[in-house]
């Protein structure tokens, strides 16, 4: 199965993606954690990439496009694969469409997970990840057994530098300008699936799977 996980920043994307991976037994490709690893290896890329995450803003569409073409060629995306917050403009979307061409291969799905800006706002801010593994908590929606700590491998659990309020209004209006766009590109391919993403973690997972496996 080849996906893509569109929808604004905090609509539940990544959590999703957990499910939805573990479930199809495909790699998680999430650009956005890719260039988390990169700032936490202090590589080139890393440092790039941060000045324009730590703004809410895009980063180049070059940079990102080389890196998720490299990592579409691994041997274990021939299973298939879900991207994570990629494409995310136009342009993405359309080099995405000829490098799979180049390999062959077609998407199946573009799964569209939409909540409204108050929403969005609450889940980031109050967004908690664990340093060692990656898993994504909220203190209010999904919260920890204790605060603070993973409950999987009791790694300390952090805040991103982008989930505070001002970052994430500017990420929202980001994602209206330059990636809603990707909403009517991909209806028009007859691939979107729309998901309400204001529903239980839970819910929004039955109805992706429910959709894909019928
Ligand atoms: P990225 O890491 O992709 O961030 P994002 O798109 O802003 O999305 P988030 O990760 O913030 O949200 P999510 O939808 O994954 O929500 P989650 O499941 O965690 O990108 C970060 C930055 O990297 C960008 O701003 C950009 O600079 C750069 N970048 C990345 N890709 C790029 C690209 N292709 N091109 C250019 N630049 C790129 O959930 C959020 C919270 O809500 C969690 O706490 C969770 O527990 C909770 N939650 C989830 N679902 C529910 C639910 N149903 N009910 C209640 N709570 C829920
Ligand atoms: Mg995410
Ligand atoms: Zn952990």
């Amino acid at each position: 199965m080849r996906l893509v996980l569109l929808g604004p920043p905090g609509a539940g994307k990544g959590t999703q993606a957990s499910a939805i991976v573990e479930k199809y037994k495909i790699p998680h490709i999430s650009t956005g954690d890719i260039f988390r690893a990169n700032i936490k290896e202090g590589t080139a890329l890393g440092k790039e990439a941060k000045s324009y995450m730590d703004k809410g803003l895009l980063v180049p569409d070059e940079l990102v496009v080389s890196i998720v073409k490299d990592r579409l060629l691994k041997d274990d995306c021939t299973k298939g694969f879900l991207l994570d917050g990629f494409p995310r403009t136009v342009n993405q979307a359309e080099s995405l469409d000829s490098e799979l061409s180049k390999m062959g291969i077609e998407l199946d799905r573009v799964i569209n997970i939409n909540a409204n800006a108050e929403i969005l706002i609450e889940r980031a801010v109050g967004r908690r990840i664990c340093r060692e593994c990656g898993a994504t908590y909220h203190i209010k929606f999904n919260p920890p057994k204790v605060e603070g700590v993973c409950d999987k491998d009791g790694g300390e659990l952090y805040q991103r530098d982008d989930d505070n309020e001002s970052t994430v209004s500017t990420r929202i209006n980001v994602y209206m300008e330059q990636t809603q766009p990707l909403i009517d590109y991909y209806g028009d391919k007859g691939l979107l699936l729309d998901v309400d993403g204001t529903l239980e973690i839970s819910t929004v997972f039955e109805l992706i799977t429910e959709a894909l496996d019928n």
